[in-house]
């Protein structure tokens, strides 16, 4: 059950193993019907396989997020390298808050420019025609993203993208899929941490305003925290993002919205957040009991892994009208596909802002814009897509 914060994303945000029942491509594109059966027959159920109790009902899930005293994501981490997702008040307020006024629209708006010009860049490599979108686009642009946020040399995303893509030990975007090695994961943390510790060490004392010097000058960090919380920003902000935009672009081919988007018919930052209900790329959330607690109707035991499934929320008949349907403009629209309560996505107005961005920009280069969705590949975790084939026409 303890795992240290090394694994903070892995393990808490993008908990796994997966269930057996959506452990196939074809149960992972069309998990919502899992979801609907566990919601109906089995919404706090013990999982023997994977020793943990998963929760599915909109009520339960929010219950759980929101009640930071029974169910933490407190994982036991060394001192040295705390950061916020596994922690609790007061530390977690600490860990958080002096960061959380960078993320604001205030603050994001200003960077509007420079992300847009970093999509810009990418699309003019883009020679229209069939084109993977991933590798050419969603995959290196949040990527990007961070690196300009983080106050990194955007131009070398290639190793921030290998760092990120190693920590989380799934395999790589490349042709042969292999998995990552413990001994690389190991290794891309070291150089991670190496790495930031430099930097942090440079722009102490500086007055710029990326996160990496904003934290260098916090004094109620440690530097071991300091490099905690680049390394989880840097891996955060890029790894779920991917699958935003791929997911949007898939959801918006699968339902025929890019002409009424384009046109403004319908308000593309409505339909993103119809994405994040619908195909949310974080799908689950993890917890640990703290003391005997009941959820749902069910006692659950002290010490329990508590697997919080947002994705099944955002599905609650008893929340959403017709959940099934895809409604871009659905209002009101409750979705927890950042979470909710005290570890709610401190990245959601970036993650906004930056796809909203890179949606923009496609739209506007691109006059067709063709998904090719009848051979998908799932990728678990974060939800969302290895590749996009798409026929593009500028
Ligand atoms: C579509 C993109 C994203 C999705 C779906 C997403 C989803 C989430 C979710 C569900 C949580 C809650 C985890 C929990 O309760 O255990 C979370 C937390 C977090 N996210 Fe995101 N995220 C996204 C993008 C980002 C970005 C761009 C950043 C940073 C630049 C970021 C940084 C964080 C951090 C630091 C936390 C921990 C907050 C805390 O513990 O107080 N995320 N995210």
């Amino acid at each position: 059950m303890a795992s240290s914060d090394d694994n903070v994303l892995t393990e808490d945000l993008l908990h796994r193993p997966l269930p057996t029942a959506i452990s196939t491509n074809d149960a992972q594109l069309h998990r919502s019907d899992w979801y609907a059966e566990m919601r109906k027959n089995h919404p706090v159920h013990y999982d023997d396989e994977r020793e943990r109790w998963d929760v599915f009902r909109y009520a339960d899930v929010n219950e759980i997020l929101r009640d930071h005293e029974r169910f933490a994501t407190m994982f036991g981490s060394d001192d040295e390298a705390k950061s916020m997702i596994s922690q609790e008040p007061p530390e977690h307020g600490r860990l958080r808050n002096f960061a959380s006024s960078w993320f604001t629209p205030r603050v994001l708006e200003g960077y509007r420019d420079r992300f847009a010009a970093i999509a810009d860049d990418l699309i003019d490599d883009i020679e229209p025609g069939s084109v993977d979108i991933v590798p050419a686009f969603t995959h290196p642009y949040p990527v990007m993203v961070i690196a300009e946020s983080l106050g990194l040399p955007v131009e070398d995303y290639e190793q921030f993208m290998e760092w990120s893509d190693a920590s989380l030990r799934v395999p790589v975007r490349t042709e042969d899929e292999e998995e990552v090695t413990p001994e690389e994961q190991a290794e891309a943390k070291r150089a991670m941490a190496e790495y930031f510790s430099d930097l942090i060490e440079e722009r102490a004392g500086d007055d710029g305003n990326d996160l990496i010097t904003i934290a260098a000058n916090n004094d109620d960090l440690t530097h071991g925290e300091k490099i905690a919380f680049c390394r989880g920003i840097l891996i955060a902000g890029n790894v779920t993002t991917i699958n935003l935009i791929t997911n949007a672009l898939w959801c918006f081919a699968e339902f025929d919205l890019f002409e009424p988007i384009r046109s403004g018919e319908i308000d593309r930052k409505r339909a993103i957040e119809e994405v994040l209900r619908y195909r949310s790329p974080a799908q689950s959330v993890r917890r640990v009991t703290t003391q005997p607690a009941e959820i749902g109707g069910q006692e659950i035991d002290e010490g329990e892994v508590v697997v919080a499934w947002n994705g099944s929320a955002n599905y609650d008949p008893e929340v959403f009208e017709a959940p099934h349907e895809f409604r871009p403009e659905r209002t009101p629209n409750r979705h927890i596909g950042f979470g909710t309560g005290i570890h709610v996505c401190l990245g959601a107005p970036l993650a906004r802002i930056e796809t909203d961005i890179a949606l923009e920009r496609l739209l506007d280069r691109f006059s067709v814009i063709e998904p090719d969705l009848s051979d998908l590949s799932a990728q678990p975790i974060p939800f969302g897509l290895k590749s996009l084939p798409c026929y593009l026409e500028a």
